[in-house]
């Protein structure tokens, strides 16, 4: 064969490798540029987000946690948290008792869960739970971890009526979580232990901060508040003493206390014995959790059983030195305030409520 044809088949050949690996170049780019299926609805009601910036106020980060949330936990959580399904009738889920414009809590004495069962304590808020002192979570403190106190409304007779192992069966049975599943946790796998951190992990982002009261206090600034504020803070870190029970950021102890609400002096019995049902010490008939005083004007009534109807009434209740009864914690005595400190008390306690975006439910579900 000559020279010059030898050289015609080989270009040839090339031409023919190249236009080959050109066609499939472009198959290859067509099927890469292909614009990838639309997210379904409820992804895009319900997106991955990054966590929230701590507001002004919170001295706390999620990195100090053991196990930090990660945001394709909170996703799913947000989900499990306003889905009627995981209730027994699918028509109670957390949200229906734990209201986002009302700090997660609710404007009623009590709850009403399945069947309109009523229960015999207030919804408290969830605000600023990730960090707490001791890990007492309910009024009486009977879980230990948002992640314990998740399951417990689940299977509650009176809230969502469910079972646990009915509720992972209906959950199962939604394909589209599936994925979502994966994205939190590494396998579609859909079972009690995942259900319950998504959601404690989606209560966690859910923050209180950058109040009047913190603009004031922390970026001093003298106009964010009142001369009201600015002496109801006084007496309450002061003579009123309030700060020896609510106290850090979230203004709780995270303890248990008997401030007297609730006692019966005529039977001289406890509507709701609190604590001791718990812990089993008598000394700690009557004692509720402290609750966090952040957002606290935006979920009247108030205390365990919804008994008082303002913030005023609060304040009124501490200032005659509670109600007396056997076990009354020491640290409540009769106050000597004049009506006018009362009020800077109430006004200091509205300047808690927090300027953090507000929750809103997602607006579609996995179906
Ligand atoms: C029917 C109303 C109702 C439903 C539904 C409900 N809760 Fe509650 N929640 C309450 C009441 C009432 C309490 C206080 C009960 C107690 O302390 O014994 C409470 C307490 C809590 C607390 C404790 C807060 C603290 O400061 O200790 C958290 C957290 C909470 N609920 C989260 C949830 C989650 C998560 C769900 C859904 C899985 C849920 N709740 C469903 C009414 C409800
Ligand atoms: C001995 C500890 C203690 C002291 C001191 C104390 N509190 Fe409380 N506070 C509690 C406990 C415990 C509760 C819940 C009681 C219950 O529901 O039975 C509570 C409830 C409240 C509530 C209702 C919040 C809600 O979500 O329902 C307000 C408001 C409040 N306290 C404000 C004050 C003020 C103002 C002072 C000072 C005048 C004060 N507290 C002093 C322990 C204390």
């Amino acid at each position: 064969m000559s020279l010059p044809r030898v050289l015609i088949i080989m270009t040839t050949t090339l031409r023919s490798v190249c236009i080959c690996a050109f066609v499939v170049w472009v198959a290859g780019c067509s099927a890469a540029d292909a614009p990838p299926p639309p997210p379904p609805a409820w992804e895009v009601a319900n997106p991955v987000v990054p966590l929230p910036d701590m507001p002004l106020g919170v001295s706390k980060t999620f990195k100090e946690l053991p196990d930090p949330p990660t945001p394709q936990r909170v996703r799913l959580g947000r989900w499990l948290f306003y889905d009627t399904r995981l209730s027994a009738d699918g028509k109670i889920a957390c949200a229906t008792c734990h209201r986002p414009e009302h700090a997660f809590s609710e404007p009623t004495p009590h709850s009403t869960g399945i069947g309109s069962q009523e229960g015999g304590r207030k919804a408290p808020p969830i605000v600023n739970l990730a960090w707490t002192l001791y890990p007492h979570f309910f009024w009486d403190g009977r879980a230990a971890s948002l992640e314990e106190q998740a399951l417990g409304p689940i299977a509650n007779p009176v809230e969502m009526g469910n079972t646990h192992e009915a509720m992972i069966a209906t959950l199962s049975k939604i394909d589209s979580y599936r994925p979502y599943f994966t994205a939190a946790f590494g396998s579609d796998e859909i079972n009690q232990d995942r259900v319950a951190k998504a959601i404690a992990d989606y209560e966690r982002t859910l923050l209180s901060g950058d109040a009047p009261w913190d603009r004031w206090r922390v970026t001093k600034d003298e106009s964010a508040v009142s001369a009201d504020v600015k002496l109801g803070h006084e007496l309450f870190f002061g003579k009123a003493g309030c700060n020896q029970c609510h106290l850090g950021d979230n203004l709780t102890d995270s303890n248990f206390h008997n401030v007297g609400v609730g006692w019966d002096a005529k039977t001289r019995t406890f509507a709701d014995e609190g604590r001791s049902v718990i812990s089993r010490n008598p000394d700690h008939r009557g004692a509720f959790k402290t609750p966090g005083l952040r957002d606290v004007a935006l979920h009247a009534p108030y205390m365990h059983d919804g008994s008082m109807a303002t913030l005023l009434e609060t304040v009124q209740h501490y200032t005659k030195g509670g109600n007396a009864n056997p076990q009354l914690d020491p640290k409540i005595q009769k106050l000597p305030l004049s009506p006018a400190e009362e009020r800077a008390l109430v006004a200091f306690l509205e300047a808690l409520t927090g300027n953090v975006p507000r929750q809103t439910p997602p607006a579609a579900f996995p179906d």
